[in-house]
């Protein structure tokens, strides 16, 4: 029996689960200036039906364009949606069509570099969906021709927007954990069965499920110094939906240890064999997927760090673990390019910072060379910390 799940189990499932509640900055901005941002998405499959419900919340958006080289895919959300966009089947042919100001990034991970790029020399600001280029060279050079081009890339996750991790950070930087010394985070399903890309070169649970950890823990924790990993393939073949049975190229079960600042050392394990009833519908998951440790106390992360439920923190002797931020202030995981939209409105430094982007894309390189060649691999690049 197959326990997958299947692109229209997702689809049913996510398709309009509740629009979003945006920034009231944001929102109380736009009335007064009425300043909005043209939309272009690349990419319209399966996580385009979060992002298109989530920018439509916001009247700061509008999608004024639609590309996908299957060209029904758009026309189909354009019709869902009641968009009203125009729509092309190659990027070339959006670039020289309708003017838009950001271009959002959801196509098959192995054409995010190449794909932002050309945005970027048209002169378009980008969000794009993980990973924002395909190698930490390649995304480092995106992120400084963006610059000479006057424009801005940012990339998913957008975790360190949650207020769970608000109050996480706080905590620590409050010093409520006392010396920190280690963190774990874990995320897994059995894996998409919509697309083929997610279990070929360059594509990996890592990039697609373990991107997330790697931001929360980085983000709380501060830069890697160095990774060490272990990565393989426990499913070396994949029944994909209208494609039947392919072979698995990139590694489905990745575990990875960060070295950061002061001796503090975290893990992560990420894979696409986890059996997991809530690990793609996240809402009624109980159990936590982050912990972190101190010498005076230590924090659990209720449910996934993309879709958080509350914090449960521990630094009593006498006293039970109190649980706090069950609130999510109208948080969704999808709300990244809603976020840089009115960010670039308005002008206002978001938190998501590319240069984050940049530093996970790094471990994630780093991981595979570790696990390939048995050795400790030590990192360059780093980003404005505490982000909170
Ligand atoms: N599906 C999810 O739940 C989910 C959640 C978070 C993030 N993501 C990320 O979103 C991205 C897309 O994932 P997905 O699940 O939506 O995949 P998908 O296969 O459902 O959709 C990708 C779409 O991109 C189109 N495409 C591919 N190459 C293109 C090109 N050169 N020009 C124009 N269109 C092109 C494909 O035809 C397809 O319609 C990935 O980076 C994935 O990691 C997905």
């Amino acid at each position: 029996m197959n326990h997958s799940i299947t692109r229209s189990d997702f689809l049913q499932k996510t398709a309009l689960a509740g629009a979003a509640i945006l920034l009231s900055s944001i929102e109380s901005f736009s009335r007064e200036e009425q300043k909005v941002i043209r939309v272009a998405i690349i990419g319209c499959g399966s996580v385009s039906n979060r992002y298109i419900v989530h920018l439509q919340s916001s009247n700061l958006i509008k999608i004024v364009s639609l590309c996908d080289i299957k060209i029904e895919r758009a026309v189909a959300q354009n019709e869902k949606y009641k968009i009203g966009a125009n729509m092309y089947d190659h990027i070339d042919a959006l670039l020289n069509g309708v003017a838009f100001d950001l271009m959002l990034t959801l196509t098959d991970m192995q054409m995010h570099g190449a794909l932002n790029k050309k945005a970027l020399a048209a002169g378009k600001n980008v969000w794009s969906e993980k990973p924002l280029a395909n190698s930490y060279a390649e995304g480092k050079a995106l992120v400084e021709y963006a610059k000479t081009k006057g424009v801005r890339i940012w990339g998913a996750p957008a975790v360190v927007t949650s207020p769970q991790f608000e109050f996480m950070s706080k905590a620590i930087q409050e010093g409520k954990l006392g010396k920190l010394a280690s963190a774990h985070g874990q995320y897994g399903h059995t894996g998409p069965t919509w697309s083929s890309f997610f279990y070929e070169p360059l594509g990996g649970s890592m990039p697609d499920l373990g991107v997330y950890n790697m931001a929360t823990l980085t983000g709380l924790l501060g830069h890697a110094k160095s990774v060490m990993a272990m990565t393989s393939i426990v499913n070396s073949k994949r029944e994909i939906d209208e494609k039947g049975m392919i072979e698995v190229k990139e590694e489905d079960n990745a575990h990875i240890l960060l070295e950061h600042a002061n001796g503090v050392i975290s893990h992560i394990m990420c894979g696409f064999n986890y059996f997991d009833p809530f690990g793609h519908e996240a809402k009624n998951q109980t159990l936590h997927s982050i912990q972190i440790f101190g010498d005076k106390g230590n924090m659990r992360l209720i449910g996934y760090d993309w879709e958080p439920k509350s914090v449960v923190l521990d630094n009593s002797w006498n006293e039970p673990p109190q649980t706090h931020q069950t609130d999510d202030n109208g948080y969704q995981w999808q709300e990244g390019a809603t976020r840089i939209a009115g960010a670039l409105a308005t002008q206002i430094e978001p938190k998501i910072n590319v240069l984050h982007s940049l530093h996970v894309l790094e471990i994630i390189e780093a991981a595979r060379k570790s696990s390939k060649e048995g050795i400790k691999v030590k990192l360059v690049s780093a980003f404005p910390w505490p982000m909170i």
